[in-house]
């Protein structure tokens, strides 16, 4: 079963009252976003590998930790995971980023994939995919089936918001996968937003609506 981690950092918890806020405006929301994507994946990166290496300091020599182990790629669900790319890329620079393109049929909800280009490397990487809200999970899983039929089998979900419905979609259908977020809402509602959730994410984000 994965686990499911959520961050109750009284920073992250803060940053996202006022992104559920409807009076926060697009600019606001976007620079919120990419703060709080900061600060969550240098939380999901707390188990990384380090190794030792020998450093000289200009006043002697050292041993040090360095990063070893699986690179990182990241993979943003298109749209509203490019919000979380940026925060992401400036904790872990080195990071790969492919896309994934999936809408959400407004009717059936079922997701629709419109784009997918990965890193050549992506399965000897160690990959977050990123998307603020797993409502019914139905994106998010079939993002990881993509990633998966890549040959790719380090994956941990990042996402703002989850819904309980959605996280029971991921741990039924990836129970490899382990979630992180930065809170746990209530329920779905009978569109499939999370309530109370923060409405729709990409249109907040790019101004669509
Ligand atoms: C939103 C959100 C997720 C998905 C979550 O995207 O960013 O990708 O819905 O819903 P689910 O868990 O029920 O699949 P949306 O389809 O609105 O597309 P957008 O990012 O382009 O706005
Ligand atoms: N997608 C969103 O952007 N918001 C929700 O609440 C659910 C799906």
């Amino acid at each position: 079963m994965s686990k499911v981690v959520v961050f109750d950092h009284p920073l992250i918890q803060h940053k996202l009252s006022i992104m559920r806020d409807k009076k926060t405006g697009t600019k606001a929301f976007r620079e919120i976003l990419s703060e709080i994507s900061m600060l969550m994946v240098y939380e999901v990166t707390r188990d990384l590998e380090t190794e030792e290496i020998e450093v000289e300091t200009p006043i002697t020599t050292c041993k040090c930790r360095v990063l070893s182990g699986k690179k990182l790629g990241i993979i943003p669900i298109l749209r509203a995971g490019l919000g979380m790319v940026d925060g992401v890329i400036n904790l872990v620079p080195a990071a790969r980023v492919g896309h994934i393109g999936l809408y959400r049929d407004p009717k059936t909800l079922e997701p629709v994939e419109y784009y997918c280009k990965l890193p050549e490397d992506s399965d000897k990487r160690e990959l977050l995919v990123l998307d603020p809200m797993l409502a019914t999970g139905g994106s998010a899983s079939a993002a990881i089936n993509f990633i998966k039929q890549r040959g790719c089998h380090h994956i941990r979900l990042v996402n703002l918001i989850a819904a309980p419905e959605g996280i029971a979609r991921i741990q039924k259908e990836h129970p490899d996968v382990d979630i992180y977020v930065a809170a746990l809402d209530d329920h779905l509602n009978e569109h499939g937003y999370i309530v109370p959730g923060l409405g729709d994410a990409g249109d907040r984000i790019f101004g669509t609506k």
